[in-house]
Formats: C-alpha cells, sequence, structure tokens
C-alpha cells in the first residue's frame, strides 16, 4: 500500500466494488440501492495511490424513531481485507455523521460483526437473514460521541474522475489532485506504519 486517502465517491463508483466484494456469491447482483440518490446520502472510499481499493455508503435514515445514519455497502477490495483499510474508511464516515446525527446503524453481515464490534458497534436485536444476500445479519448500532463536528479531522477529498477497479482492485485511471495528509485519529496508532501516509508519521 502506498499513501491512503479517504474520498468522496458518486453512487457510481461503488459499483465496481460492490459488485466484486459484496455481490460475488449473492442471489442478486445488483449493484444499485435504492436509496444512493436519497438527498443526504454520500459515498465514501479509500485510494490506494490511484487505486480505488473501499467504499462505503451513508444514508439518513431514523433507526427505532431516532434520527440517524445507515452505513450501507460496506467493503473492502480483497487483498487488502486485514491491513486496516476498513478501520479507516469507518473512523472517516463515523465523523463525517457526527456532523449531522449521534448515531450510526447498519445491517451487519455475521461474518462482518466482529469489525464492527471492535468499533463501538453493539448488536440490536436478532439476527435473521437478509433477502438481498440471502445471508445471517444483525442490526447494529453505534452511538457518535458528539454531534457538531464543524471540520472532520480525518481530511475528505472529491473523486472528481472516475477509477476503475479491476478484480485486482489495483489498476486505476489517474485521479485528480487529492488531499494528501489527514489529523490520525488516537485509534490509528495502533495501525501498521505501512497504513500511515508518510506526511503524518512521527519522525
Ligand atoms: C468487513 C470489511 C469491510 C472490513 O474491512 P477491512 O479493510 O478488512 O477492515 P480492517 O482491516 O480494518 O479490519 C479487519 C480485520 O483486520 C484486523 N486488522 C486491522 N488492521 C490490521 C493490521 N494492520 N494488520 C493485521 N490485521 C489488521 C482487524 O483487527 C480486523 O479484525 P476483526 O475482523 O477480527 O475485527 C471487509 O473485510 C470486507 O469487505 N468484507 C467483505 C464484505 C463485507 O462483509 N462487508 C460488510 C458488509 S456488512
Amino acid at each position: 500500500m502506498t499513501d491512503l486517502t479517504i474520498v468522496e465517491l458518486s453512487a457510481e463508483q461503488t459499483h465496481p466494488l460492490r459488485l466484486t466484494v459484496l455481490r460475488s456469491d449473492t442471489p442478486s447482483s445488483s449493484v444499485t440501492f435504492a436509496e444512493d440518490d436519497w438527498a443526504g446520502t454520500f459515498h465514501l472510499g479509500v485510494l490506494d495511490g490511484e487505486s480505488l481499493v473501499a467504499i462505503s455508503t451513508w444514508i439518513p435514515r431514523p433507526h427505532h424513531d431516532e434520527p440517524a445514519i445507515q452505513l450501507r455497502g460496506m467493503a473492502t477490495a480483497p487483498e487488502l481485507q486485514g491491513r486496516g483499510v476498513g478501520a479507516l474508511l469507518l473512523e472517516a464516515g463515523c465523523e463525517r455523521a457526527a456532523a449531522s446525527t449521534s448515531l450510526v446503524w447498519a445491517r451487519a453481515r455475521d461474518t462482518a460483526l466482529p469489525f464492527y464490534l471492535r468499533h463501538g458497534f453493539v448488536v440490536d436485536g436478532d439476527g435473521f437473514v437478509d433477502e438481498h444476500t440471502a445471508k445471517p445479519h444483525h442490526i447494529i448500532a453505534r452511538r457518535l460521541r458528539q454531534a457538531l463536528h464543524p471540520v472532520n479531522r480525518i481530511a475528505i477529498s472529491p473523486l472528481t474522475k472516475s477509477a476503475h477497479v479491476t478484480s485486482s482492485a489495483r489498476t486505476a485511471q489517474s485521479t485528480a489532485s487529492m488531499g494528501t495528509a489527514f489529523a490520525l485519529p488516537p485509534w490509528m496508532k495502533s495501525i501498521r506504519r505501512d497504513l500511515v501516509p508518510s506526511s503524518s508519521r512521527r519522525r
């Protein structure tokens, strides 16, 4: 991995990774969500150099009648899973969400539950089999510490040209200039040094 950058994506830019990671073994191969273009929905990704290697979609949708944001379509390219990319994206999204809500929730695959539980989510209710994926899921929710962050600590840049993700997620068209550095939150100190942009490393 080279420098990792959090980027804002269009819904379409999430489609290749949604297909590769989330729809490779499911009854449905649809990569669109009805909520993709709702007002307030945003899509965040992680660039490794110029390759889009992780995606997520954040949808304003109440949970138990409380204003909240639903996280959907969270995925990391298979060859980069388990290296902290998902953690970086999840925290960036939660920081952005905290500007408008104090609750994030998701319908999480049971296989991904340990990942979410390590990042402050708790299970909310009984398990169920999701109709789109035919996989066991649980509802999870995370209470955000403080709403009204005026500025994200993790900088998010617009992705102005479309990135193309191959099955190896290694080929991408060149992208516009991206934000170069972002402040790492305290929990990131446990992440391996090679995940930290050189400009943010302690010398
Ligand atoms: C779930 C998913 C999005 C997480 O993304 P990721 O990039 O793999 O996330 P991370 O690397 O931050 O964390 C994954 C695991 O690697 C471990 N990890 C994190 N950083 C690490 C590092 N530097 N070195 C080694 N392991 C590390 C974490 O402890 C974590 O373990 P856990 O799952 O037991 O909690 C990703 O695995 C994925 O796309 N899975 C398939 C699709 C899916 O299930 N999506 C979620 C739908 S709800």
